[in-house]
């Protein structure tokens, strides 16, 4: 045999010729658990009418105490599979995008894995916060494009209840936990995933951050202690790189389909604060109801928040087949997406 034939690249065979990349399914998973304004009243010095008019929020789940983000993530994960009627052996990749992780490792994506029973599936995890079920897709696509996979399962779940600090006003009313998930494949009647804008700027990475339990800052007493294990947050400043960042991205994404606003069914932008969606809606030309909101009943659940508000507008029938979607979001890193669909 020649080295030629030996180190041949598999991926030669099919000519690098691309092929597009569609969602099969969506599913999603909230605990049972809702708490609610009423309850953030008694434990932090807020008040409902603070909560719901900065942000509009009205309450957020909260995961069980053995439930953990593997957990969350394997139900969302699940129930895309049934609407899809996709078996555990079928999967080939499974991504996680979470900032919490059941554990700093193993990946929690190799959790789910066995929790499924995916045993022929590679698992990974990545880390883009708020922004990460964009990310997530996005990276998953490309292994369907190159012909490498047939289904990738991607997810983004979150446990943001066990970072959050349940003394800080300015940050516990804000987050909430849950996981969305999506099977990504070709399906040759569509164009499924048109294109999709992610960016970042680590210049900014502590307006948003949990400095300890990394390398930086191993947990010691002194540091959980000081409340480094904690989710901390500048939150104007946030609020301020949130707006200009997603509506930079939706606007790039919309330039790259050469289409406009107004073709698009359904923004549906990461649930972080109603203002935000509001801003960022109104600097892109949206109407009202070309808006999907479920903020007020979960709060901000970060990595999940997309997944999660795309199965529920799937669900409503706010989009069917061949309706051109939206997604867009912002997180900590910092970090922003936006990708066009045809659903
Ligand atoms: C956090 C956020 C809601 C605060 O709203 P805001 O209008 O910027 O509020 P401010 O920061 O001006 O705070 C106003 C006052 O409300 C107080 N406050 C903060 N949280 C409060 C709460 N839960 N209840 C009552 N008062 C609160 C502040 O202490 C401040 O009081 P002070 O003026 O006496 O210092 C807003 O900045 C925000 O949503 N930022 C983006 C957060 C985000 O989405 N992060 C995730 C990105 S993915």
């Amino acid at each position: 045999m020649s080295t030629t034939q030996i180190f041949k690249n598999p991926r030669a065979k099919h000519n690098f010729q691309g092929r597009t990349c569609s969602i099969t399914s969506v599913g999603s998973y909230v605990p049972d658990r809702i708490m609610t304004n009423a309850e953030m009243e008694k434990i932090v010095d807020t008040t409902d009418e603070w909560i719901t008019s900065r942000t509009g929020i009205r309450q957020r789940r909260l995961a069980a105490e053995s439930e953990y983000t593997s957990d969350m993530a394997t139900k969302a994960a699940q129930r895309a599979m049934d609407k899809a009627g996709i078996t555990a052996d079928q999967i080939d990749l499974i991504i996680v995008a979470t900032i919490t992780p059941d554990m700093l490792f193993p990946s929690t994506a190799c959790l789910v894995q066995n929790k499924l029973g995916a045993r022929r599936a590679a698992a990974f995890d990545i880390e883009a916060a708020c922004s990460g079920f964009i990310y997530a897709m996005e990276i998953g696509q490309q292994f369907i494009m190159s012909r490498t996979y047939e289904t990738v399962l991607i997810i983004g779940a979150e446990r943001l209840s066990s970072i959050v600090n349940w003394k800080d006003r300015n940050t516990c009313v804000l987050f909430g936990d849950g996981a969305g998930a999506a099977i990504l494949q070709h399906r040759p009647d569509a164009h499924g995933l048109l294109t999709a804008c992610m960016g970042a700027d680590g210049d900014k990475a502590m307006l948003l951050c949990m400095p300890g339990g990394g390398s930086r800052i191993p947990a010691t007493s002194d540091s959980v202690a000081a409340g480094l294990h904690h989710l901390q947050m500048d939150g104007k400043e946030t609020f301020k790189n949130a707006v200009g960042a997603m509506v930079g991205a939706a606007q790039e994404a919309l330039k790259r389909c050469e289409t406009d606003i107004s073709q698009i069914k359904l923004v549906i932008p990461h649930q972080a604060n109603q203002r935000i969606i509001d801003a960022v809606g109104e600097r892109l030309g949206v109407e009202k109801d070309q808006v999907f909101v479920n903020l007020d009943k979960y709060g901000n659940t970060s990595a999940a928040s997309v997944g999660i508000a795309l199965d529920e507008a799937v669900d409503q029938k706010r989009i069917v087949r061949g309706d051109l979607v939206l997604l867009v979001a912002f997180g900590a890193g910092l970090t922003w997406a936006a990708a066009v669909i045809e659903w």
